[in-house]
């Protein structure tokens, strides 16, 4: 279904997200239908090009990320023949009165702050001041939104000076997944799960997020932020808080946001024995470490951490929630498990603590959902349990013509044209996260704590093991 017909502006439009996410993920959409013939893109940065060469750069891009198809039969050209580029100085003057000519009056109007933080307020004020800030516009920022509480809260009143709350789309791109959202739709869509979905019947959860990739090209800002602030502050506690939230009375941005704050409220802080912080060591002479991969030799940076908190309220007082995340670990692997307790009496004289029932929520790869259940094993061996997996793989389940599902960029960018804010994060929801975080991050600083190396390639320290084993528990394997 075609949203209604929009003018997006993106500031940092020849940027890295851009091209890389953003351009490709709207020509997906404009393939798809939904991009209705009035739609409008203007790409807008301080680079001196001109429409056409903007043009010709975003078909490079397309055509790099969508590997050259469906680009053949003109529909490319017909996307392309969407965009526009305005030259800008977000500090000054230049470019705003051509900018703001563009845009058509009664038509939903995006911007989208592709760009560091450091110029949102200036982005935000000038788009005001050109009388752009109409009823109908709406910005969507990106994470890092701030670098701990103080930041955050300063960020959110730049922003407050000149759009309502309503009109601030603020993007944790885990929440675009199409299993993030099925994690929803499976808690409160059956009745099978909700019942059970308490301390009295969930062991504990485990939520990890392991990644292949080491920093990259991003040394320079992922040292400043490290594995908490980077992934732990948004994208795992967004997935914690779709895991512990109550149900909300509607699925609509504010019911459901509200729950995943209270959630954020009720989380205890974090004991620091309770938490592994690491640092990847380069791998047989062929990748980096990571303090070679940021240039510091003594960096004290984490590109790992795994920690145990609980949620203190009426449902998981007594279930701990492990985090772990990590870069350069043994594979690409986001996943949640919930670990459910043994069943009250042993007929069959299993031993204690081994989790028969497990609901594993993959979010990448190989989406899915798989419900672990016991059952016998088959043939004349007598009474022999084994566990097998009741597995929904969504690319089975939906069919070799079921179609892709959209890019978590795609739904989110279509979710603002649609003026639809519940999977994007509300402004006392990132402070609340940051209220959290900066104790923990604090502590670590007062301390001068060093984070453990580990070697490429591997699960991590070995000290993230021992804080399972404390508990008598272990992680499930990352593979
Ligand atoms: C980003 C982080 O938000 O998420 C990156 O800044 C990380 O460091 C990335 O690699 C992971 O996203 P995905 O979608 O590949 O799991």
């Amino acid at each position: 279904i075609p949203v209604d017909p929009f003018d997006l502006v993106i500031f940092g439009g020849t940027g890295d997200l851009a091209r890389r996410k953003i351009l490709p993920g709207l020509f997906r959409r404009y393939c798809a239908g939904q991009m209705p013939e009035e739609a409008r893109i203007v790409g807008a940065a301080r680079s001196a090009l001109s429409s056409e060469d903007y043009r010709a750069l975003v078909a490079e891009s397309v055509r790099e990320v969508s590997g050259g198809r469906a680009c053949e039969d003109g529909t490319l050209d017909g996307f392309l023949a969407r965009l526009d580029y305005v030259r800008i100085d977000a500090r000054g003057s230049d470019g705003w009165e051509d900018l703001a000519a563009l845009m058509r009056p009664e038509m939903v109007r995006a911007f989208y702050f592709s760009v560091g933080p450091g110029l949102f307020g200036d982005l935000a004020e000038r788009i005001h001041l050109h009388g752009m800030a109409s009823e109908l516009a709406r910005i969507v920022v990106e994470k890092p939104f701030g670098h701990d509480l103080a930041s955050a809260r300063e960020l959110n009143a730049t922003l407050a000076a000149h759009f309502d709350e309503g009109q601030i789309y603020r993007i944790d791109h885990y929440l675009g997944k199409e299993t993030v959202q099925n994690l929803m739709a499976i808690r409160f869509g059956n009745m099978l799960f909700e019942p059970l979905w308490n301390s009295q019947y969930v062991d504990h959860i485990q939520i990890t997020v392991a990644e292949t990739v080491g920093v990259g090209g991003r040394g320079e800002y992922y040292d400043t932020a490290g594995a908490m602030r980077d992934m732990v502050q948004n994208h795992l506690m967004q997935l914690l808080c779709l895991i512990a939230m109550e149900p909300p009375a509607k699925f609509d941005p504010d019911a459901v946001r509200d729950e995943k704050l209270k959630v954020i409220r009720a989380l205890d802080p974090v004991e620091p024995h309770h938490i592994v912080r690491g640092q990847y060591l380069a791998q047989d002479g062929e990748h980096p470490g990571y303090r070679e991969a940021v240039n510091d030799p003594r960096s004290r940076t984490e590109s790992y951490i795994a920690l145990k908190t609980h949620v203190s309220n009426w449902r998981w007082a007594g279930t701990p929630f492990y985090l772990r995340t990590g870069k350069r670990l043994v594979a690409r692997s986001s996943v949640i498990n919930v670990m459910f307790k043994d069943a009250p009496h042993s007929i069959f004289g299993q031993e204690a603590g081994r989790h028969a029932n497990v609901l594993s929520i993959r979010l990448q790869p190989n989406e899915g959902i798989t419900l672990q259940v016991t059952i016998k094993e088959p043939g004349p061996g007598g009474m022999r349990l084994v566990d097998v997996p009741l597995d929904m793989t969504f690319a089975e389940a939906l069919g070799p013509d079921g179609e892709d599902p959209p890019d978590a960029y795609e739904r989110l960018i279509m979710d603002v044209i649609r003026g639809n804010q519940t999977l994007f994060m509300r402004g006392d929801e990132v402070e609340a996260a940051w209220a959290w975080t900066d104790p923990i991050i604090a502590g670590w600083q007062s301390r001068g704590e060093v984070p453990k190396p580990y070697d490429s390639g591997s699960t991590g320290p070995g000290d993230a093991d021992l804080l399972m084993k404390r508990d008598h528990r272990a992680w499930r394997g990352i593979k």
